[in-house]
């Protein structure tokens, strides 16, 4: 493992999320962001990071095809709040000649397609918004996918020169879901209708009982390729 990512490894190990955050603001004091999708897990780390007024900047990357449900909830959690969610929006000039070239749904063509949309909706949007930042917050858990349990909740992500860490890594769903209601934090309300992961309208679809929590992601495409870009697999077990 990287030494930084190791080093942060054992400074954060044993502590509570809350604790952990703390200290990462601490140890990369203006160097730090957290990336919020709006899901149930990225609520339960925005209440910890607002109610406890840690620096750590929270931002979100707003692709043009969220759910109307997710707007709902972005615009809740900063009025509940009273703090700033910051927006990184994609590039007008990129985005519109995908647009004239292949029209509003070329996703669903060919997956080079999807991860031109993606690349343009988030991958470019995401590389802005962590320039010149050394640490990244996200709200993965191991039981998401079979890939996730594979990574770990300290990352060194060589793409872009920073460490990860994911603060409720370890938790399960009854665990976010109990915090949620125990701190009666905003939640989007697709989470009750078979929706446990959110992403953009068009590329997100319920699931059924017993299929993965990321099955209704990219359905139509192939388990192995259904990563955006934002979070490429890093699997390092030294
Ligand atoms: S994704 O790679 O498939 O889109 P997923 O929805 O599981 O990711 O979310 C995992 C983490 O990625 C979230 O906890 C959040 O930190 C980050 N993330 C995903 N989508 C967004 C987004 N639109 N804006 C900001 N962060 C996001
Ligand atoms: Fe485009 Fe779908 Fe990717 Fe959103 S998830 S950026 S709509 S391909």
């Amino acid at each position: 493992m990287n030494p930084l990512a190791e080093n942060i490894k054992q400074l954060t190990t044993g502590l509570d999320p809350v604790e952990a955050l703390k200290k990462l603001a601490e140890l990369f004091a203006g160097e730090i962001v957290f990336s919020t999708s709006f899901g149930w897990e990225d609520q339960v780390i925005t209440h910890m990071i607002f109610t406890n007024n840690i620096p750590i900047k929270v931002f979100t990357l707003e692709t043009g095809r969220l759910f109307p449900e997710t707007y709902y909830v972005w615009n809740r959690t900063m009025e509940m709040y009273e703090n700033t969610i910051y927006a990184y929006y994609p590039q007008n000039g990129p985005l519109e000649k995908m647009l004239n070239e292949k029209g509003p749904s070329s996703f669903y063509e060919s997956v080079e397609n999807r991860k031109e949309c993606c690349g343009i909706r988030k991958v470019e949007p995401l590389n802005r918004a962590l320039a010149g930042n050394k640490c990244w917050i996200t709200g993965i858990r191991a039981e998401q996918s079979v890939n996730r349990q594979d990574m770990h909740n300290v990352e060194w992500d060589e793409a872009h020169n920073l460490v990860k860490f994911h603060p409720i890594f370890e938790w399960t769903l009854e665990e976010v879901k109990a915090y949620i209601k125990k701190h009666n934090v905003p939640y989007n309300i697709l989470h009750d209708r078979g929706f446990p992961s959110i992403g953009c309208q068009p590329c997100t679809r319920a699931i059924r009982e017993g299929e993965d929590f990321r099955a209704g992601r990219w359905w139509w495409e192939d388990q192995s390729k259904k990563e955006c870009g934002l979070h490429e697999l890093i699997i390092d077990n030294k």
